[in-house]
């Protein structure tokens, strides 16, 4: 067939790949910034203006230039020489560099490691799904009735801070389509006033509750419309967590692929059931900060993840796969290339996988400025560009906007093409009720992303001058949310060590527990301790620090950690840290607090200060996020997997020091991700481990939950904590310096991430995927195993397409739809649809990319919404009793690992992949039984030579129930 040689991988189209007149394709990125060099990687924070820095919004990242130039104006004394060593220095740089990078890319020309991958040509049309008929109707009746320029406007950003929302496109105010507002980001409303700071995705992930996904993305949803935004940029399943030090893996939900699915589809159905879109992104594979977009690093391209068909298909594409299922209305690619095309402009992943196989309805947004070629990106499949700017912050100039204009009326874009964007978005707009004026009022937002103040102007990113009006109403979203945020917190939070210690009560210690201590304490030492229950709370991250806002974008590690930094954070309306909880709810007249807020450990050398505490709370922290910003040395992804700001070392000396020895310590952990534990895990008096990832706003509460037993621990693990960096593999190591001019960073351990590599290696974690401990025990009993479907190899054929998708006159439109009218008032920089004159436009034959006129076969494994619907038919039921047979009422979660039947045939499959979860509510003896669906997709693997999923039809399944991925009481097989 003709994608047998893509069987083995995804293509590799030619990222210098040029086409038409209009196309200010790759070319323009190396002029417009080709003063920049490879030693701006370390500078790059000035690259990416942020909000209330409008002087650093309008200007790229020229640190590194504006240093350079002054040095050769210098032309006297030592500084001179050293400037010239400097610039001798960076050109030897650049030229080691720029060899590296030409032999690695003819090298991957030479023998494509991953394959030669097919374009994918043309665009498959939206409107072929049944559940999105009605509203393809409707809005082809609306866009079949619009201008090019109203056309071209629904399609392009206004530009960078152009209007109240981080992103804005323009209306079609003729037919009455409204400008729509996008908004950060996958935990609260970013740069908004009284909103809720919910917990991030991976204490979502580590809940393992469906329902609270749910919830949560129902009630950030109701905020982000009562603040008037009409698109969510959430959630986040990519990155998955390839690597444990990825800066952004924690807006995920933890680093499997169908943990993630599930909690990306549901947090999508809660935001879209209130008639929000929510954006599943970054749609794929960008596993890392370092090298992520051109520029930002310093090197004039974004890293290429180069990833297998396979494990694209089983791992990084899965959980698209599951929102698009759920019906999700936008896909935002990603900054990176993939096989060394960018992901916004390779027509493989979002025309071939993404709108064929996957059959997704609604719109592809770029990650912003995540675009890099105009006639590229429209015909590999994107659909709306963002911000709207080109290759520059604030640039104005659009690689859409006007030059899709001139490229419609040339005919380098088909008019067909620009209609099916628009289509799309349109259609995206309907199906979520968006149309109705009540819900979704065509108002702007009543917040600005750039300004706290009351007033501003609507459009800060144009330096023309504007009028001042109300930009900030302050209008209170926030209902009850917080209770949702607790809830997420204190489930999310992970019980990993616990020797009969926790829980204790707000009194200290029970009378008896309390007497068996002292008498045991006395024994050991001949003293022994008197009155109240003596406590100490160890370190910055239990306390407020300078309050949770203190940095931009929260882009530092300071006081206790409640988010990572970027844009996926936002401004906490406030943040109950761990000391205000505990204060207040230690029982004073029992317990005697003492409090060392800070990480110096600066007691008890010698002196003995801590010799009458009888139980230590040590936090320690280690925070992460967007590479646009830098902490300390944590340049976006983090350098290593240990505790920050001396964290380590903090409670080592808490451990030796507590009580002279003897006290008990329970270590707290707020983290981004794993972190190594083994410079302390098995000392003795450390006796808990409370693993509470990012827990939002509602922070101390839902740990003193915790830690009272008001509510029983039942987080679990969504990674692995493993012993050391290297025991996650090559793979899980964080490419910090780049290997090219285009960095390349193969994905060769293929399937084998997290605790995959850990069980095909045999590696023993320190705790290992799926597990978390509760103040009770639960058990497994009377597994049955129903078969519901026959086993056959590959799913029904393709079905045809529901409906049609609708079509328009492919008429090329009057250049004068695209002329400037006069009566506007134009902002400078601000992205329109117009063109001051038409006269040079020339309809005619343009080049379009190779295998432009060869339409690849249909995938069998596509054909509607989700892809071929047997895919997700239930093939098998297992049934499960869980039975908590502890002394308390709590929550199990069972998890399912399915093992594949072993085949003759040279088929690799890991040991184990997590099929099903649940989480069950448990009464003291109480038994319930737990149903696991598998659908055709769960049971199969991708066929890079059928280019399909595969059913192994011989030898049996098996699927293992229990606590964790290595803790599998009982098995069933089908
Ligand atoms: C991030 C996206 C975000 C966008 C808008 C980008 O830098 O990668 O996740 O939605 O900015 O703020």
């Amino acid at each position: 067939m003709a994608h047998d040689e893509s069987a083995q991988g995804l293509l590799k189209e030619s990222s210098t790949r040029r086409s038409r007149s209009s196309d200010r394709g790759d070319n323009a990125a190396f002029d417009s910034d080709s003063d920049l060099d490879a030693t701006d990687y370390i500078d790059r924070e000035a690259a990416r203006p942020t909000r209330r820095s409008p002087t650093a919004s309008f200007e790229p990242n020229t640190k590194g230039k504006k240093r350079s130039c002054s040095c050769l104006f210098t032309t006297l004394g030592r500084r001179s020489k050293c400037c010239i060593g400097v610039l001798a220095g960076m050109g030897i740089l650049w030229v080691l560099l720029t060899a590296t990078g030409v032999f690695v890319y003819r090298k991957a020309q030479e023998e494509p490691p991953y394959g030669q991958s097919p374009p994918w040509y043309p665009t498959p049309k939206g409107g072929i799904a049944a559940s999105w008929a009605d509203s393809y109707a409707k809005a082809s009746k609306m866009v079949s009735k619009m201008t090019l320029a109203e056309k071209v406007n629904v399609t392009t950003g206004t530009g960078w801070e152009m209007g109240l929302a981080v992103g804005t496109n323009a209306p079609a105010i003729h037919v009455g389509f409204p400008q729509l507002q996008l908004q950060d980001g996958p935990l609260g409303i970013r740069f908004a006033d009284n909103i809720t700071a919910f917990p991030a995705g991976i204490t979502v992930g580590a809940t393992w509750n469906r329902q609270l996904m749910y919830a949560r993305g129902k009630a950030h949803a109701i905020e982000a419309r009562q603040k008037g935004i009409n698109v969510l940029l959430g959630p986040c399943v990519g990155p998955l967590g390839r690597m444990p030090a990825g800066g952004r893996n924690w807006e995920g939900f933890g680093a499997d692929p169908y943990l993630q699915g599930i909690a990306g589809a549901e947090t999508v159905k809660g935001i879209q059931s209130e008639g929000v879109m929510a954006t599943i992104k970054h749609f794929v594979a960008n596993e890392q900060e370092h090298f992520r977009q051109p520029w930002e690093w310093g090197l004039p391209h974004a890293i290429s993840s180069n990833i297998d068909d396979r494990t694209l298909h089983e791992l990084y594409a899965w959980p698209f796969g599951d929102a698009v299922k759920a019906g999700v209305a936008s896909v935002m690619c990603s900054y990176n290339q993939v096989n060394n095309s960018y992901a916004c402009g390779n027509s493989k992943l979002l025309n071939g996988i993404l709108k064929d196989e996957l059959g997704f309805q609604g719109f592809v947004m770029s990650d912003w400025l995540a675009q890099h070629s105009g006639v590229g990106t429209a015909l590999a499949g994107l659909d709306m560009t963002m911000p709207g700017d080109g290759l520059g912050w604030a640039d104005g100039k659009s690689l859409w906007g006007p030059e899709l204009s001139r490229a419609v009326l040339n005919g380098s874009v088909p008019l067909e093409r620009l209609n099916d964007m628009v289509t799309r978005i349109v259609a995206a707009w309907y199906q979520l009720g968006q149309d109705d004026e009540k819900k979704f009022p065509r108002k702007q937002p009543n917040f600005s992303s750039w300004t706290d103040e009351e007033k501003g102007v609507m459009s800060p990113g144009s330096p023309t001058e504007q009028e001042q009006v109300v930009v900030n109403q302050f209008v209170n979203v926030q209902a009850n949310h917080s209770v949702i945020a607790r809830e997420v917190a204190a489930e999310g939070t992970v019980l990993l060590k616990n020797e009969d210690l926790l829980p204790i009560s707000r009194q200290g210690l029970s009378d008896e527990r309390l007497r068996a201590r002292r008498d045991a304490v006395e024994r050991a030492t001949g003293k022994r301790s008197e009155g109240k229950f003596k406590v100490g709370i160890f370190g910055e991250d239990a306390g407020p620090g300078n309050g949770p806002n203190a940095c931009k974008d929260r882009g530092c590690n300071q006081g206790t950690l409640g988010s990572g930094w970027g844009s996926g954070a936002v401004e906490f309306p406030y943040l109950v840290s761990p000391v205000e909880a505990l204060r207040k709810q230690f029982d004073k007249s029992k317990v005697e607090l003492s409090e060392f807020l800070d990480n110096k450990a600066s007691f008890g050398k010698g002196d003995g200060s801590l010799n009458d505490l009888e139980l230590c709370i040590v936090f320690a922290n280690a925070d992460a996020g967007e590479g646009f910003t830098k902490w300390a040395d944590v340049s976006g992804d983090r350098p290593d997997l240990r505790l920050q700001n001396n964290g380590d070392d903090l409670i080592v000396k808490v451990a030796s020091s507590c009580g002279g020895g003897t006290g008990d310590v329970v270590v707290v952990i707020h983290a981004v991700g794993p972190v190594l534990v083994e410079d302390w895990i098995d000392t003795p008096n450390v006796k808990a481990l409370l693993f509470a990832n990012l827990p939002g706003q509602e922070s101390g509460n839902a740990l003193a939950e915790i830690l009272f037993g008001d509510t029983n621990p039942s987080g679990h693990l969504p990674f692995t904590i493993g012993r050391t960096l290297e025991d996650y593999g090559a793979g899980g190591k964080v490419l910090y310096l780049p290997n090219g001019v285009v960095p390349q960073q193969d994905f060769k351990e293929g399937l084998y991430i997290d605790y995959r590599h850990f069980d095909k290696y045999n590696i023993e974690p320190r705790f290992e995927f799926g597990f978390g401990l509760s103040y009770t025990t639960f058990k497994f009993d009377n597994i049955v195993v129903i078969p519901q479907r026959r086993k056959t190899q590959y799913p029904l054929r393709r079905p045809n397409p529901a409906a049609e998708p609708p079509s328009y006159s492919t008429d090329i439109p009057s250049k004068e739809e695209a002329i400037f009218p006069p009566e506007i008032r134009r902002l400078e920089k601000y992205v329109y649809p117009y063109l001051d004159s038409t006269d040079d436009i020339e309809v005619g034959q343009y080049p379009y990319p190779d295998g432009y006129d060869q339409q690849p076969p249909l995938s069998e494994a596509g054909g509607d919404e989700g892809g071929n619907p047997d895919l997700w038919s239930n093939y098998v039921v297992v049934n499960v009793d869980v039975i908590n047979d502890g002394p308390v009422a709590g929550a199990a979660v069972p998890q399912l690992y399915l093992q594949y039947p072993e085949t003759e045939s040279e088929t690799d499959f890991p040991v184990r992949v997590l099929r099903g979860f649940d989480k069950v509510h448990l009464k003291p003896g109480e038994k319930k039984t737990v149903k696991f669906n598998l659908t055709r997709r769960d049971l199969s693997y991708w066929d890079v030579v059928a280019q399909n999923w595969v059913m192994v039809t011989e030898g049996p399944y098996e699927f293992s129930v229990g606590l964790s991925s290595r803790d599998l009481s009982i098995s069933g097989t089908w």
